[in-house]
């Protein structure tokens, strides 16, 4: 299968990957898995809670090409977004971006899984309720 140009800039030049300080009461992790190919992701953010705006992400995953472009694409996206925008933020925003096939829609899937389940992480550590974010996986 022909990968498009934006997914093998991401997958060869991979943005912001890393780990940020998981102790942080301002850091959420996000950590998913897709049950289609056992491709893992874990996705950070790092929140400015006066502005709710996300200053930093970062994120590593061990999957496919297009799984990773996702990820990278996604930490791009997520920098200067407030919790309330990256939330909106659809995999099929992804998929348009990075001309993924239909075979390969789950990888954006889990991409925006992990942005809400980092989402979710922070929130439960500031004592927010638990939002009903997560995307049927098909
Ligand atoms: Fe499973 Fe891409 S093939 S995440």
């Amino acid at each position: 299968m022909a990968y498009s140009d934006k997914v093998i800039d991401h997958y060869s030049n991979p943005r912001n990957v890393g780990t940020l300080d998981k102790s942080k009461k301002n850091v959420g992790t996000g950590l998913v898995g897709a049950p289609e190919c056992g491709d893992v992701m874990r996705l950070q953010i790092e929140v400015d809670e006066t502005t709710n705006t996300i200053t930093d992400a970062k994120f590593k995953t061990f999957g496919c090409g297009s799984a990773i472009a996702s990820s990278s694409l996604a930490t791009e996206w997520l920098k200067g977004k407030t919790v309330d925008e990256a939330l909106a933020i659809d995999n099929m925003e992804i998929v348009e971006e990075l001309a993924l096939p239909p075979v390969k829609i789950h990888c954006s899937v889990l991409a925006e899984d992990a942005i809400k389940s980092a989402i979710n992480d922070y929130r439960v550590k500031n004592g927010l309720p638990e939002l009903e974010v997560a995307k049927s996986h098909h």
